[in-house]
């Protein structure tokens, strides 16, 4: 078991549920906890269970309160600092859940100002004491992304939630923020939420801290994760990108972009030659005139390889993707380059002759400090 002495965690909405579990995992490896919520009762049992091996506060208060957040960033500057927040607390609102016609919008405000207002004001309490390159997880739901009728106040309260931390990633590079979908979890709200309804086949809480813990300890690029498939999200491809050399990109433009009604993702004209990069529905096409493809080849390849079409994937770790495709027999063509647009490229060439690009976007920058 890894040890992570020295290490220190603020996990909101832990005297239950996925908080406790996660706080468990992390107290048997020798983190400190700072742990909220508003029962006392339930908080107390939970700091009695934690302290040995662990060193525990608890604070009880409501997110939502702006004294309970600054309460708690006294006792964060106390302990020197946060390697990690975990935004956990969250409000389901009524059950059953009315449909948002009839939902009562004083309710709505107090579900967004637990669930959306108060991470962000959590963070910013503390933001002066989050170590150089601590992770943030904000938990979210599938709700926040998947329109189910009925959950439309606690669901567009995560939404919201989910833009924020992608904004804060923006913004934050030098940060790990993470979204997070822990999945169905058998805990009091999801109970509250099929209220008389059996849940007993739904997975314990437990089964989501697993892939929180490889966020906490890994190195995976900011951004959305499923906690319970991170192992094999990591691994897989996040774009495939068909990349086409034309001779005239204006025309080239008109075709795929106006012929079949793609949105313009990025666009670069530089001395170096032009591009533009549409998206396909879940995939993009990138469309590059004769120049800028020298130049891309020149960087990543070393020299003018690419025909037509370039096969290009988005990968979590091009070195380890690079390595796969040459077990399966890919010719490398070039050493692994930081690309002057900021990524992490490879250039390898398939056993049937497609030139293919693996990068990790804004590699550099992501780096962890
Ligand atoms: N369970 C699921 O199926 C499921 C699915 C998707 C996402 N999630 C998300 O997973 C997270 C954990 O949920 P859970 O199922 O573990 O919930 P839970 O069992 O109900 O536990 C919630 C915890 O948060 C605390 N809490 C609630 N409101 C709070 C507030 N305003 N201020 C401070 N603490 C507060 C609760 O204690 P007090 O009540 O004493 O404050 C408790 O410790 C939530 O963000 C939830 O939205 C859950």
């Amino acid at each position: 078991m890894a040890s992570d002495v020295n290490r220190t965690a603020l996990i909101t909405g832990a005297s239950r549920g996925l908080g406790l579990a996660l706080a468990r995992e992390l107290a048997r490896r020798g983190w400190t906890l700072i742990l909220d919520a508003r029962g006392v009762d339930a908080l107390e049992a939970a700091r009695r269970e934690l302290a040995d091996p662990a060193r525990v506060i608890t604070i009880d208060g409501d997110v939502a309160d702006p004294a309970h957040r600054l309460a708690v960033a006294q006792s964060v500057r106390l302990v020197g600092g946060l390697d990690a927040v975990i935004n956990n607390a969250s409000m389901l609102g009524p059950s059953p859940q009315p449909s948002l016609l009839d939902y009562p919008l004083d309710v709505l405000e107090q579900v967004y100002r637990v669930n959306v207002i108060a991470p962000l004001g959590m963070l910013q309490a503390v933001r002066n004491d989050l170590k150089p390159g601590a992770t943030i997880i904000n938990i979210s739901s599938d709700a926040g992304v998947e329109p189910y009728p009925g959950w439309g106040g606690y669901g567009s309260s995560k939404a919201a939630l989910e833009q924020l931390s992608a904004i804060l990633a923006a913004e934050n590079p030098s940060l790990h923020v993470y979204w997070v979908d822990p999945g169905d979890m058998r805990t009091q709200m999801h109970q509250e939420a099929f209220p008389g309804e059996d849940i007993s086949d739904r997975p314990l809480p437990e089964e989501s801290v697993p892939g929180l813990l490889a966020l906490l300890e890994g190195t995976y690029p900011s951004g959305r994760y499923r906690a319970r498939h991170i192992g094999e999200e990591a691994e897989k491809v996040k774009e495939l990108r068909v990349a086409l050399t034309v001779s005239d990109l204006d025309k080239a433009a008109a075709f795929y972009r106006d012929g079949l009604g793609l949105s313009t993702i990025n666009e670069w004209e530089l001395p170096e030659g032009r591009g533009l990069l549409l998206g396909a529905g879940r995939a993009t096409l990138e469309l590059l005139d004769q120049d800028m493809v020298a130049y891309v080849d020149q960087i990543e390849a070393g020299q003018r390889v690419s025909g037509p079409v370039r096969l290009v994937f988005e990968v979590a770790d091009v070195a380890a993707a690079r390595e796969a495709l040459q077990q399966a027999g890919a010719a490398p063509l070039h050493e692994i380059v930081d690309t002057p647009w900021g990524d992490h490229n490879a250039r390898v060439r398939s056993p049937e002759g497609m030139q293919i690009t693996l990068f990790e976007a804004g590699a550099q920058e992501a780096e962890r400090t």
